[in-house]
């Protein structure tokens, strides 16, 4: 293996230490603790493993969660209503609905619905249209793009002129991260499934961030020797040796890919710890900013 691992496990426990000295401060200073309310509905897997990645996370710094797993069949009003009275809370200084919600819901109304000052997913619209815009900074920025460009900024890794390649334009990960990177002074391109000469484009990148959600998608070819390739993928794909047996791959064929680049996200291991970690940091900015704070 040619290429250096950025270790996302090891610097989003680095992250939390520091969050948790924070809150412990707070906690002295203000006796205050930041609370965290994590909105589940319907019964997915996936999700259900995040919330309570998330909530544990919230256990070891010290930050306190409240949890609300809601039937799948739940009617907007009703979840309106949630989120209200959570907006209402100042307890909560975050409020997270994990994504994606039930087809009948109207995710875009909800996330509307909470209380920007709370939005410690950084989704709600006029957070990610600040986002979008010069100069305009957000009250909060969506923690997995956060946390691609903290595994840059903390890998030593220089972002001011070089060429990003943003791989998948996503709400959640490809759009967001892709402002962050302009924001930065990168000189950034944005490439999906209709792109003409997918590799092509690829392999112009300094810094690729691949999140299109299709396993091992970008091959050794695809990248530039010495390129920073940070994977946001988290795919399932069938492992008979495994003991669930299915294994996790990222977007980027691992193997292939550590043999041309020089630095490279592991998955498991690589981005999904620090989206937790960025929804801590969040959190703790959210109990900054509230009422009572000096
Ligand atoms: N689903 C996938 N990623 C995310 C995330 O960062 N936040 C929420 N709320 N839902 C998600």
């Amino acid at each position: 293996m040619s290429a250096q691992l950025i270790d996302g496990k090891a610097i989003a426990a680095t992250i939390r230490g520091e969050i948790k000295t924070e809150v412990e401060q707070m906690k002295t200073q203000y006796g205050r603790v930041p609370g965290l309310a994590a909105v589940l509905v319907g019964e997915r897997k996936d999700s259900q493993t995040y919330v309570r990645m998330k909530k544990k996370a919230c256990a070891e710094v010290g930050i306190t969660s409240f949890g609300y797993n809601l039937p799948a069949d739940i009617s907007q009003e009703e979840l309106l209503k949630v989120v209200r009275d959570l907006n209402a809370n100042p307890d909560v200084h975050g409020i997270l609905v994990q994504l994606p919600l039930p087809d009948h819901l109207d995710d875009e109304e909800i996330l509307g619905a909470i209380s920007l000052e709370k939005d410690v997913d950084g989704f709600h619209p006029l957070n990610i249209g600040r986002l979008s815009m010069k100069r305009r900074d957000p009250l909060f920025v969506p923690c997995t793009p956060k946390g691609c460009i903290e595994l840059l900024d903390r890998s030593g890794v220089s972002i001011e002129g070089k060429r990003a390649v943003v791989l998948g334009r996503s709400n959640i990960v490809g759009l967001p991260v892709a402002m962050l990177l302009l924001h930065r002074n990168a000189t950034l391109t944005i490439c999906h499934s209709r792109t003409q000469d997918l590799p092509g484009v690829v392999r112009e990148a300094d810094i690729l961030i691949a999140a299109v959600g299709r396993a091992e998608m970008v091959k050794g070819d695809w990248v530039k020797p010495g390129a920073v390739v940070i994977d946001v993928g988290v795919n399932a794909v069938d492992d008979p040796t495994a003991k669930k047996g299915y294994k996790l791959v990222g977007d980027v064929d691992f193997n292939e890919v550590k043999e041309v680049a020089a630095m490279i996200t592991p998955v498991p291991g690589g981005v999904g710890p620090m989206t937790i970690a960025m929804l801590m940091r969040n959190t703790l900015d959210g109990a900054k900013h509230g009422p009572g704070m000096k």
